[in-house]
C-alpha cells in the first residue's frame, strides 16, 4: 500500500527574513518571504527591529504559505521551525509561533538546524538534478557562517573548517560599506564586479592552517588601499568603483575555493554541495562550473529561490526528521548558537 503523504508547514525566522513554506513530502508546494527593508538605513541588521517585524510579519506570510499551498491548517501532519543558529529575538518569535500552532493542532513539532537546511536545500525534489549522494562536502557560505563540512547522512555533520574571524558574506557587506554600498551590498559588489577588471588591484591571500578561513586581513587590506589611494586621488573611489568590486570578489572567492580544493584532495571526495547566500554569487558559480569541468567535481549550487534564507530549506529538513522519527520537544529553547 502506497504511503500516505504528509504536508509540513515550516518557518524560517533566524534573521531578517521572515519566512513560511509548505511541502508535501519533499516537494515545495509554496514558499513566501516578507524581507525586512528596515535594516538598510541602519547598515546592517538591528536585532531588536527584527524580532519587531517578525512578529508584524509573521501570520501573514504563513496564512500566503497555505493559501498558495492550496492547503486548510487541519490537513498539515507537523510543524517545522528553526530552532538556531541566529539571532535570539528572532528566533524566539518563530519557535514561539511553530510550537503554539503544532499544540492547538495537535501535531508533531520538529526542530530544524538552520545551517544543516542551507546544505539540505539540495534534497527538495527537483526534476532537472537528483539529489547529492552521501558522504559529500558541504560548504556553508552566508552572511553569518563560513563552513566546511564532512556530510556522511542527513543528520551525520561534522565541521572539519570554519572562519577564524568574519563569515564570506559579511566580507562582502563589509568592504561594500567601505566604497559606499548599501546593505546587503554583496549582490551590488557581484553585479558592478561584472563591468571591472578583477586583476587591477591585487589583495593579498591569508595564510590559515588546515580547513579553517580567515576574512577579516583581506578586509583591513582593501581599507588600507582605499585609504592609500584615496590621499592622492579623493574621486578614486567613484572612478574605479567596478574594477574594485571586480578585485575584491575575486580575491574573496579564492579564499574559499582554496580551501575547498584542500579538502577535496585530502578527503579524496569529489561530491562539493554548497548552501547559504553568497551561492548566488556569479564569480563563485563560474569557478565551480569550471572545477567541475576541469577536476570533475560534482557540484551542487542551489536554485536562486534556495540560496537565502527561506522556509522550504527548513520544511526538507522537517520532512526527513519526521521520517526517521527525530521528533522536536515543546521546552526545547532555540539555541542562536547552535552548531551542526
Ligand atoms: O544565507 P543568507 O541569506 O543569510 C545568512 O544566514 O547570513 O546570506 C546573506 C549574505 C549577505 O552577506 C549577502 O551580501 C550575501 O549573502 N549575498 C551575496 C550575493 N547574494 C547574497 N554575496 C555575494 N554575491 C551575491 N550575489
Ligand atoms: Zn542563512
Amino acid at each position: 500500500m502506497k504511503k500516505k503523504s504528509s504536508y509540513i508547514l515550516a518557518i524560517e525566522s533566524s534573521c531578517d527574513d521572515t519566512a513560511a513554506a509548505v511541502l508535501k513530502d519533499n516537494e515545495v508546494l509554496s514558499n513566501c518571504i516578507a524581507n525586512q527593508q528596515i535594516h538598510q538605513e541602519y547598515g546592517g541588521i538591528v536585532p531588536e527591529l527584527a524580532s519587531r517585524a517578525h512578529q508584524a510579519n509573521i501570520i501573514p506570510v504563513v496564512q500566503k504559505a497555505l493559501a498558495i499551498a492550496n492547503i486548510d491548517k487541519k490537513e498539515l501532519n507537523a510543524i517545522a521551525y528553526t530552532r538556531g543558529p541566529g539571532l535570539i529575538g528572532s528566533l524566539l518569535v518563530g519557535s514561539s509561533f511553530a510550537k503554539s500552532l503544532s499544540m492547538s493542532l495537535d501535531i508533531p513539532l520538529i526542530d530544524v538546524n538552520h545551517m544543516q537546511a542551507h546544505l539540505l536545500c539540495h534534497f527538495i525534489k527537483n526534476d532537472e538534478k537528483k539529489p547529492p549522494k552521501f558522504p559529500f562536502i558541504g560548504v556553508t557560505i552566508s552572511g553569518g557562517h563560513t563552513q566546511l563540512i564532512l556530510v556522511e547522512d542527513y543528520f551525520k555533520m561534522t565541521e572539519i573548517g570554519t572562519t577564524l574571524d568574519d563569515a564570506i558574506g559579511e566580507a562582502f557587506d563589509k568592504c561594500g560599506k567601505k566604497i559606499g554600498l548599501n546593505y546587503p551590498a554583496g549582490p551590488e559588489i557581484d553585479e558592478l564586479a561584472s563591468k571591472g577588471n578583477p586583476d587591477a588591484f591585487i589583495l593579498p591571500l591569508p595564510k590559515v592552517k588546515n580547513f579553517d578561513v580567515s576574512f577579516s586581513g583581506i578586509k583591513t587590506a582593501f581599507i588600507n588601499l582605499l585609504n592609500n589611494k584615496i590621499s592622492k586621488d579623493s574621486d578614486f573611489i567613484k572612478n574605479n568603483l567596478n574594477d574594485l568590486c571586480a578585485s575584491i570578489q575575486k580575491t574573496l572567492v579564492k579564499i574559499i575555493v582554496q580551501k575547498i580544493e584542500k579538502a577535496q584532495k585530502s578527503l579524496k571526495i569529489n561530491i562539493i554541495v554548497i548552501g547559504g547566500g553568497v551561492a548566488a554569487n556569479s564569480e563563485i558559480r563560474r569557478v565551480l562550473k569550471d572545477k567541475s569541468e576541469t577536476e570533475k567535481w560534482e557540484v551542487f549550487l542551489p536554485k536562486f529561490q534556495y540560496t537565502t534564507d527561506n522556509a522550504a530549506m527548513i520544511g526538507i529538513v522537517g520532512y526527513h526528521r519526521l521520517k526517521e522519527n527525530k521528533l522536536g520537544e515543546m521546552n526545547q529553547p532555540v539555541n542562536a548558537r547552535l552548531s551542526f
